[in-house]
């Protein structure tokens, strides 16, 4: 399985310097939307993953938040979000990444995230510890909800905007910090390794959040995702390190 993981390392590692060597450039915006914008360098960033991978394994499939290859039936699937925290890049906010993960059967066995301007990579493969730069780490093992730095994510869309505030409004009072960062998968790195103890959203797509699936539950945290009815390909996800009782 360590190949897969060396697999994804190397193409995040490639995505991230080209999203690092860019990040003060005037950035292309392929589209805009009230709370959204696309960037052509997502797709730059996508298509050089696409590279790498396919490159190594011409059989498998791909499916990316810039689009998909392959069978997307195949038993074998990368789930790619290129640059996740797109507002942020775009503004010249560094925090921002590259998450990929790995699916074999219908399982995520392997995942990386990458943070280009920390250069913090996270990597796990299912069975194992998880590391960040090399060293083990795990969730953290805070109980109490009022000590608890949380995030929130508030997704893209006024309708989902709608549903995400009432929590953020209910928990900020309940813990010590309610953060909204805007990259998912960095807040599912941050929970896994004990910076955060919760992340929370609804409305979010599987390639935010794939990766750090993996890495939460090899970390010793929960992840509970559930799609959401009203809503194609979309989810709901309370990620924590699974000793909080956030008392939703
Ligand atoms: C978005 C970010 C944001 C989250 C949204 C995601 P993108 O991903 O992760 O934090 O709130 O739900 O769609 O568009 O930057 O890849």
């Amino acid at each position: 399985m360590k190949h897969y993981v060396d697999a994804a390392e190397k193409a995040a590692r490639a995505a991230g310097d080209l999203l690092r060597k860019n990040f003060h450039q005037s950035k292309r915006v392929n589209a805009a939307e009230a709370h959204d914008i696309k960037l052509e360098i997502d797709v730059t960033a996508q298509d050089l993953i696409t590279r790498s991978l396919l490159k190594e394994f011409p059989q498998h499939a791909l499916y990316g938040e810039e689009g998909i290859v392959g069978d997307q039936l195949s038993e074998h699937q990368w789930i790619v979000d290129p640059l996740d925290g797109t507002v942020n890049y775009f503004y010249g906010i560094p925090h921002f990444c590259v998450s990929i993960a790995f699916r074999f059967q219908g399982e995520i066995i392997a995942g990386v995230i990458y943070d280009p301007m920390r250069d913090e990579m996270w990597c796990g493969q299912k069975g194992e510890k998880p590391r960040l730069n090399g060293h083990h780490f795990r969730v953290s093992e805070r109980a109490e909800l009022g000590e608890a730095v949380i995030s929130i994510g508030l997704s893209k869309t006024g309708e989902m905007i709608d549903s995400n505030l009432p929590l953020f409004g209910e928990m900020v009072h309940r813990v010590r910090k309610c953060r909204v960062l805007g990259s998912a998968a960095l807040d599912m790195a941050y929970v896994a390794c004990g910076r955060f103890d919760a992340y929370i959203e609804r409305g979010i797509s599987l390639w935010d959040i794939a990766a750090g699936w993996l890495l939460i539950e090899s970390a010793g945290g929960k992840v509970d995702l559930r799609p959401r009815e009203d809503m194609k390909d979309k989810y709901s996800i309370v990620a924590s390190n699974g000793v909080i009782d956030l008392k939703l």
